[in-house]
C-alpha cells in the first residue's frame, strides 16, 4: 500500500466555486479520492485557503492548489498511506507556514482524506471502520463507533442567504430516543411543514446555501415561531420528539465593538448581546447556540456559558478546530462544545487530536459541512469512526447535504441492520 500517484483536479462546490478533486493512487492498485468543501462565514484563524486570484472564475480558481497537491508526489512516492500520522506530519513540515498557506490547507487536506480513503480500500474496509481504528490508534482512546445525531438547517439566513434575517442556521435535532433513520424521517417531516406554511403565507420557498428556506422574516422570533409551529404541525412535540439550535455566526454581525441586526433593527453592546441569547434561550427552549458572539469577544463567551450551564454552546469560528484555540477555551470555560471542520486545520492527525482533547475534557463534539460542499460525504464516516455524537450537515435536501445523510443511513444499515 505504497504511494504511487497524485492526482489533482479543479471541479466546482455547491455554490458553482471552483474546489479540488484529489486522487491518491497506491501500487496495489487502489485509490482513494477527496474533495474539499469551502465556508463562507470563516474564522479568521483558519487553515488558509489557497485560491489563485487571478481572472478565471472571478479569481476563486485552485489552479495553483491543484498543481501543488500534485507536487505532493515528490515527498510522499513510496510512502505508506497507512501510516496517516507520518504523512500528515510531513504535509505540514513541507509547507512549513503556521496556516498551510504555501501549500494551501485546501491541497493538504485533500491528500490527507485521499491517503485515508486510498488505505481503507487496499485494507477492504468501510471508510468509518478503518477511521475508527487509526483515531484508536492515534488518541489511545477506546472509543466505540456510534450514530451521531443530526442537527438540520432548516432555515438559512445570514452569510447564507440574501434575506432579512441575521442569524445564519436554524436547526432541528431529533430525539436521542430515535434512531437515526427515525430522527432524519421526523426531521423531514418539520422541513415538510414548514415548507407548507411558509408557502400558505406567500413567502418564498426557495432555499440558501445549506438548502434552508430562506424567505424575508425579519426578525430571529418570527422565524423561531414558524419552527415550533412546524414541529406541531408535524405532529412531533417541541422538546420532546424535536429539539431547536441556533448558529449565530456573530463574527459576521460584530463591528467595532457592536453587534448589529438589520432584520430587527437592534444595535447591542456585548453584555446586551449576551442577555439578548440568554432571552432567546429562555423564551424558544434552545438547547444548543453556535458562535454566539465574535471570535475575539472571550468574555461574552464566558458570561453565557457561565449563565446556560445547561446550554449546549458550541464555538466555531473562536475555535476553527484547532487544539491551541480549544485549550484556551478549555482553560477560560468559554463554551462546551465545539464544531469539528476538516478543512478549518488542514489535516486527519490534526482534526483527530482536537476530537481528542475535546472528548477528554468533557466537550461535546460536532462534525460539520461547510457552506460550500459537494458530493463527498467524508465527514459522515467521520462522526460514527470519533463517536462524535452531532452532525451538522445542512437541511434534508439539496444532493451536497443529502450526501451525507445518505451516507449515514447506509452506515446505520451496515451497524444496526
Ligand atoms: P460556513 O458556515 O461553512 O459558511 O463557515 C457554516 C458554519 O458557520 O457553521
Ligand atoms: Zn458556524
Amino acid at each position: 500500500m505504497k504511494i504511487k500517484n497524485i492526482d489533482s483536479i479543479e471541479v466546482l462546490d455547491s455554490r458553482g466555486r471552483p474546489t479540488l478533486c484529489t486522487t491518491v493512487v497506491l501500487d496495489d492498485g487502489c485509490k482513494g479520492t477527496a474533495f474539499v468543501p469551502s465556508g463562507a462565514s470563516t474564522g479568521s484563524l483558519e487553515a488558509h485557503e489557497l485560491r489563485d486570484n487571478e481572472e478565471r472564475y472571478g479569481g476563486l480558481g485552485v489552479q495553483n492548489a491543484s498543481e501543488n497537491a500534485k507536487k505532493l508526489l515528490e515527498d510522499l512516492d513510496n510512502k505508506r498511506a497507512d501510516d496517516q500520522a507520518s504523512i500528515d506530519k510531513l504535509l505540514i513540515e513541507i509547507d512549513g507556514t503556521s496556516n498551510k498557506s504555501k501549500i494551501g490547507a485546501n491541497a493538504i487536506l485533500s491528500v490527507s482524506i485521499a491517503c485515508t480513503r486510498a488505505a481503507a480500500n487496499s485494507l477492504n474496509l468501510n471508510l468509518y471502520e478503518y477511521l475508527n481504528i487509526l483515531y484508536k490508534k492515534q488518541s489511545n482512546l477506546h472509543t466505540e463507533m456510534s450514530m451521531p445525531r443530526p442537527m438540520l438547517n432548516i432555515f438559512n439566513g445570514g452569510s447564507h442567504s440574501n434575506n432579512d434575517v441575521d442569524i445564519q442556521e436554524f436547526m432541528i435535532i431529533p430525539s436521542s430516543d430515535y434512531s437515526f433513520r427515525d430522527g432524519l424521517m421526523n426531521s423531514v417531516s418539520v422541513y415538510t411543514a414548514l415548507k407548507r406554511r411558509l408557502s400558505s403565507n406567500g413567502l418564498s420557498v426557495s432555499v440558501g446555501d445549506e438548502g434552508g428556506f430562506s424567505p424575508n422574516l425579519g426578525s430571529t422570533e418570527n422565524v423561531l415561531e414558524e419552527i415550533i409551529a412546524s414541529i406541531k404541525d408535524a405532529g412531533l412535540k417541541h422538546n420532546k420528539d424535536m429539539f431547536i439550535a441556533l448558529d449565530c455566526a456573530a463574527t459576521e454581525l460584530f463591528d467595532s465593538g457592536i453587534y448589529t441586526l438589520t432584520g430587527e433593527n437592534k444595535k447591542m453592546q456585548s453584555d446586551e448581546m449576551v442577555e439578548y441569547i440568554q432571552k432567546l434561550i429562555e423564551k424558544y427552549e434552545i438547547t444548543s447556540v453556535e458562535d454566539p458572539f465574535d471570535e475575539k469577544d472571550w468574555k461574552a463567551w464566558q458570561s453565557l456559558t457561565e449563565i446556560c450551564k445547561d446550554t449546549q454552546i458550541v464555538g466555531d469560528d473562536i475555535f476553527v478546530t484547532q487544539k491551541d484555540l480549544l485549550n484556551k477555551g478549555i482553560t477560560t470555560n468559554a463554551a462546551n462544545a465545539i464544531l469539528i471542520k476538516p478543512n478549518q486545520v488542514g489535516t486527519i492527525t490534526e482534526c483527530f487530536e482536537t476530537i481528542k482533547l475535546a472528548q477528554e475534557n468533557n466537550i461535546k463534539t460536532i462534525i460539520s459541512h461547510r457552506s460550500g460542499e459537494t458530493e463527498d460525504s467524508f465527514i459522515a464516516d467521520l462522526s460514527v469512526a470519533v463517536d462524535a455524537k452531532q452532525i451538522k450537515t445542512g437541511a434534508p435536501a439539496r444532493s451536497d447535504r443529502t450526501a451525507k445523510y445518505n451516507r449515514l443511513l447506509m452506515i446505520e444499515n451496515e451497524l444496526y441492520p
